[in-house]
């Protein structure tokens, strides 16, 4: 079975199969039923297409030291960026802010609704599209994919189809940037939070649970308290070796230029280093 088929939305704590979801979620099953074949073997992490939990993205990932890296790299505005897994847009925003021009790209409807709303929403281009989907006659300067969102793609041919978007879409000095966590860490203990939200008056509570790490895949629930239900998300996420991603990345005509192993721009160091931060460019012009 696809990896991804296993995942499940519950609610109040029972694990519903996708079609019982419909009757408490109509929202997730329609975006499920109404997608082309092709989107469907890259369907997003459900989770990103709930319209609540979309809504409180923001709050248990606000802005931070990952973005401010980002937020860096671009040249002298007006730079030419693309943002795959742009999610509620906090980056593209800030880009566009500084007179860049920008677009973001997520397959969920549930995400780009609320990236759309941001003060400078308007002057960027937003696409509904997995990053493996994408197509624009565009060029791009700087193209990222941020907040682990590079760990959502989880067989080989996503990953490859989403570096040969990039390399497609990216000008002949322009710099492809993104994040996967370091398989070397141990992830699993230290995984699990517990966090008190407030939106719109409200509180939620939500926690993360670990569950499983095997072959370099881990899944793991997220459990939200809002007043009025319980709901829980299981997701699943890839870590990537080293050498994986190289390799792939070589296969798609990019070479990699430098591999941080922390925000703060120290290199990687394989046994220490959090993440695995890739710079690269295209091997030939
Ligand atoms: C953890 S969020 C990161 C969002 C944003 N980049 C950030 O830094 O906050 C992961 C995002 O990846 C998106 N996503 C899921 N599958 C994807 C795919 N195949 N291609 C591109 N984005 C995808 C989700 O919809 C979600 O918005």
């Amino acid at each position: 079975m696809d990896v991804r088929a296993k995942q499940r939305l519950c609610y109040r704590g029972i694990f519903l199969p996708l079609a019982c979801v419909a009757a408490v979620s109509p929202h997730v099953i329609s975006i499920v039923m109404c997608l082309p074949a092709t989107e469907l073997l890259s369907m997003p992490d459900k989770h990103y297409l709930n319209w609540k939990l979309a809504e409180i993205y923001d709050l248990d990932s606000p802005w931070s030291i990952d973005r401010d890296f980002y937020l860096s790299l671009a040249g002298a505005p007006p730079q030419r960026i693309l943002d795959l897994g742009c999610g509620t847009g906090l980056l593209c925003d800030a880009y566009a802010a500084k007179g860049h021009h920008v677009t973001g790209v997520d397959p969920s409807p549930a995400m780009l609704k609320v990236a759309r709303r941001k003060p400078a929403g308007k002057k960027i281009e937003w696409v509904e599209s997995s990053a493996q989907n994408y197509q624009s006659n565009d060029l791009f300067d700087l193209i990222i994919m941020t907040g682990h969102a590079f760990q959502v793609l989880l067989d080989d041919t996503d990953i490859l189809a989403t570096f040969a978007v990039m390399r497609r879409h990216l000008k002949s000095t322009g710099c492809v940037v993104f994040e996967s966590r370091n398989p070397s860490v141990d992830w699993e203990n230290g995984w699990n939070y517990e966090m008190i939200l407030e939106y719109q008056g409200e509180i939620i509570r939500e926690s993360r649970r670990f569950l499983t790490m095997e072959n370099g895949r881990m899944i793991f629930e997220l459990h939200y308290e809002f007043p009025d239900e319980s709901l829980v998300s299981t997701s699943e996420l890839r870590f990537s070796s080293r050498s994986d991603i190289e390799e792939r990345l070589v296969a798609s005509g990019l070479r990699v230029e430098n591999l941080l192993g922390n925000w703060n721009c120290v290199p990687f160091d394989e046994v220490s280093s959090p993440e695995m931060i890739f710079l690269a460019r295209a091997s030939t012009p």
